[in-house]
């Protein structure tokens, strides 16, 4: 039987739930505070219908008050004091959308203490604070929904503990930076370079405060540490993940690996293996024929393996403006509907239950097994057939040795593709290779995630 989720909502909300408004303060109002405001006034019956009740701004904390009062309008109080929001009597739920890690713990610790729900797009707030946060939600009858922290208006959170709850999953591999992403299409697409292509994404608003976290790969594995933790029901281990970054990255393996039939992606990759998680950011090749290589510009992708539903897919926005707000406002629906029900009865804030995954380990580079790209400069033509030997003479699993087209400026290099192996060993194999006379340079290597089995 099929049942209407507002009807569904029917029995709880008339037993237990207030019609009252559900009161918010919000915390920051930068890109994503407007774009939440125009959002919930655009949509505003809309959304009171879908949450069963209207959603009311009471208080917003800014830095810079003259400018949120262009955007608040009237009747909604104005302070430069997160706490005061955090701990107003008024406030039913706080949305914080300030970013930063050490006062907006602070903040939302307050917050949850005094029995207020937390919305929050912090992803590397809750990747570092929060197994703390989460367990003070807990204590204190409280929900922290976080949709917006991961690939903004993509519900991935919603898919994997709702419309994946039936499952085992078994990976969880994405695009979930959209700054990387838009600077690797650039780089592709228009030629242009990796500076370049950084600056137009730090003036689109795709870039965090900071772009290192971006284009180091840490923002992703911020995200990557809570689809993990959600996909596997295992703890938030953000210090485990191996994270690589774009910077290293040179343009002509990009053009080689197209020349090989891949494309080169920002990847976040959560795997279950018999003896622990795989848990890593990096740049790797990806088959052409995948639609996660045609997830283009600021865009974001994410695949979810799992036994029942198999290979599900889904694509959207990773940054902006009202697409973050889409996001912050389903969990403001969220809590509505949830606000004034047994805590009991609440979708858990995290998976995390008495399974086996709690005690199983991230586990170390050496360990993770991939097909590798290799890009070998050498010094004249005849040398690439002797790579392809070398390779060979150590029974390394060689799946194709070709030479790179000629480029300008390029010289001679060696292509090699190889079957999944550890990447301990074939660490090893590059660190031999690397000063072998027939060498002209320094060797690049990349995984390759063929997003299958
Ligand atoms: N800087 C982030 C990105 C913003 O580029 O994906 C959204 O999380």
């Amino acid at each position: 039987m099929y049942l209407d989720p507002v009807q569904s909502f029917e029995p709880l909300r008339s037993r237990c739930a207030p019609t009252r408004p559900l009161r918010v303060g919000m915390i920051g109002i930068g890109t994503v505070g407007a774009g939440t405001f125009r959002v919930l006034a655009r949509n505003q019956a809309d959304i009171a219908g879908r949450a069963g009740r209207a959603i009311e701004m009471v208080i917003v904390s800014a830095r810079n008050l003259s400018r949120a009062a262009g955007i608040v309008g009237e009747g909604i109080e104005l302070t430069d004091d997160p706490l005061r929001v955090a701990t107003h009597p008024d406030v039913d739920v706080v949305v914080e959308v300030a970013g930063g890690t050490g006062p907006a713990r602070d903040w939302l610790l307050a917050a949850i203490a005094q029995g207020k729900h937390v919305v929050t797009a912090n992803k590397a707030l809750l990747a570092v604070h929060g197994t703390e946060i989460f367990a003070a939600a807990r204590q204190h009858g409280v929900a922290v929904a976080y949709e917006a922290a991961v690939a903004v208006s993509i519900p991935i959170i919603k898919a994997l503990r709702e419309g994946l709850a039936a499952n085992r999953i078994e990976w969880v591999a994405g695009i979930i930076n959209g700054t990387t992403n838009f600077i690797l299409s650039k780089m592709r697409d228009e030629g242009l370079d990796f500076g370049a292509a950084l600056a137009q994404a730090q003036a689109l608003g795709y870039a965090e405060s900071d772009p290192s976290f971006d284009i180091e790969g840490i923002d992703a594995a911020h995200k990557l540490t809570l689809l993990a933790a959600n996909a596997f029901g295992m703890p938030l281990r953000f210090d485990d993940a191996q994270v690589e970054g774009i910077t290293a990255l040179q343009g002509m393996d990009v053009a080689c690996a197209e020349q090989l039939g891949f494309r080169i992606k920002l990847l976040g990759v959560a795997r279950r293996r018999e003896h622990g998680v795989e848990l890593r950011v990096q740049p790797a090749l990806v088959p052409a024929t995948q639609l996660m290589a045609h997830v283009d510009g600021s865009m974001n992708g994410i695949m979810v393996k799992s036994d029942a539903a198999g290979v599900t897919m889904y694509y959207g926005a990773g940054a902006g403006s009202e697409e973050t707000a889409s996001a912050v406002i389903a969990d403001l629906v969220d809590v509505a509907r949830l606000d004034g029900t047994p805590a009991a009865q609440r979708v858990p804030h995290l998976g995390f239950h008495a399974n086996a995954m709690n005690a199983l380990p991230v586990l170390p580079r050496a360990a993770v097994c991939t097909p590798h790209y290799l890009r070998v400069p050498v010094h004249a033509a005849g040398q690439v057939e002797e790579v392809a030997a070398w390779l060979g003479r150590r029974d390394l699993p060689v799946r194709q040795v070709v030479r790179a087209s000629d480029r300008p400026g390029m010289g001679v290099q060696a292509l090699a593709l190889t079957e999944p192996m550890a990447q301990g060993a074939w660490d090893q194999a590059v660190r031999v290779l690397q000063v072998h006379p027939m060498v002209a340079g320094s060797l690049a290597t990349l995984r390759v995630e063929e997003l299958a089995g």
